[in-house]
């Protein structure tokens, strides 16, 4: 039997500015799934909470500092954005799992009966890219695919530094020079997140971030092609 492969995907990929682009986003991921069943495959799904979760985690601050209390609601958003995608994939008649797993052990084992499980988050202390990390470790994946909104690791923040240059390829030990592997606070990103990265350290997974706004991109990294993106070897 092939392994599953996981990704990744952001959950501000599902919420674009224009609903135009929405719709076309969400009409490649439904190809993509369809090409990914039609070639016996199986994809594990993790979706990021994105905007609803930043606004949730911002009225819940109004009431509790406390980080793990603020964690379970960005989990509560991540799970919404994982039921949206897994609406929009069953409606085209994939085999798709039909509760959403709330961790990864539970989520290997759902790829016995499923081609598709989509997930959001388990517990406090991470982001989404761990969850993808962790199942492709209870997968035995040796790569993990994180689609996010920028299209590089770069040396520092592509959005304040003019100078800041992307890396195509790098190794595990140079990307936790730049993310280390400390915690992020509620509702924060990173490139990657340093606890994702932490895992995949220890695990031996490789990481590979690309731009999910272009789908094509997901697709070539998930077909082991080369890909537009930062490859992170383990
Ligand atoms: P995300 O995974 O969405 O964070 O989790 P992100 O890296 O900002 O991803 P994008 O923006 O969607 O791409 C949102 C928040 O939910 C909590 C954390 O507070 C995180 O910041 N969370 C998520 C957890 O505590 N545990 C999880 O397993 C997942």
């Amino acid at each position: 039997m092939t392994l599953p492969q996981v990704i990744a995907l952001g959950g501000s990929l599902l919420r674009p500015e224009e609903s135009q682009n929405r719709k076309t986003w969400f009409g490649k991921l439904r190809q993509l799934a369809i090409h990914i069943e039609g070639n016996s495959r199986k994809l594990g799904i993790v979706v990021g909470g994105g905007l609803p979760a930043r606004e949730g985690i911002e009225v819940a601050k109004d009431f509790t500092s406390n980080p793990d209390k603020l964690d379970e609601v960005g989990i509560a958003a991540t799970r919404l954005n994982a039921t949206i995608i897994q609406q929009i994939l069953l409606d085209i008649g994939c085999n798709v799992a039909p509760s959403i797993p709330q961790d990864t052990e539970s989520a290997a084992e759902y790829f016995d009966r499923y081609n598709i499980v989509v997930m959001g988050g388990t517990n406090p202390g991470h982001t989404t890219d761990a969850v993808a990390v962790s199942l492709a470790r209870d997968c035995r994946a040796r790569d993990c695919v994180i689609a996010t909104n920028v299209s590089h690791v770069y040396d520092k923040d592509p959005k304040t530094s003019d100078d800041a240059t992307p890396f195509f390829e790098m190794t595990m030990n140079e990307l936790i020079g730049i993310t280390g592997t400390e915690r992020l606070p509620p509702g924060e990103s990173a490139v990657v997140d340093p606890i994702a990265v932490a895992i995949a350290a220890k695990h031996r997974i490789n990481i590979a971030v690309l731009d999910g706004r272009d789908i094509d991109l997901v697709e070539s990294a998930l077909d082991g092609k080369e890909f537009h993106g930062t490859l992170v070897r383990s």
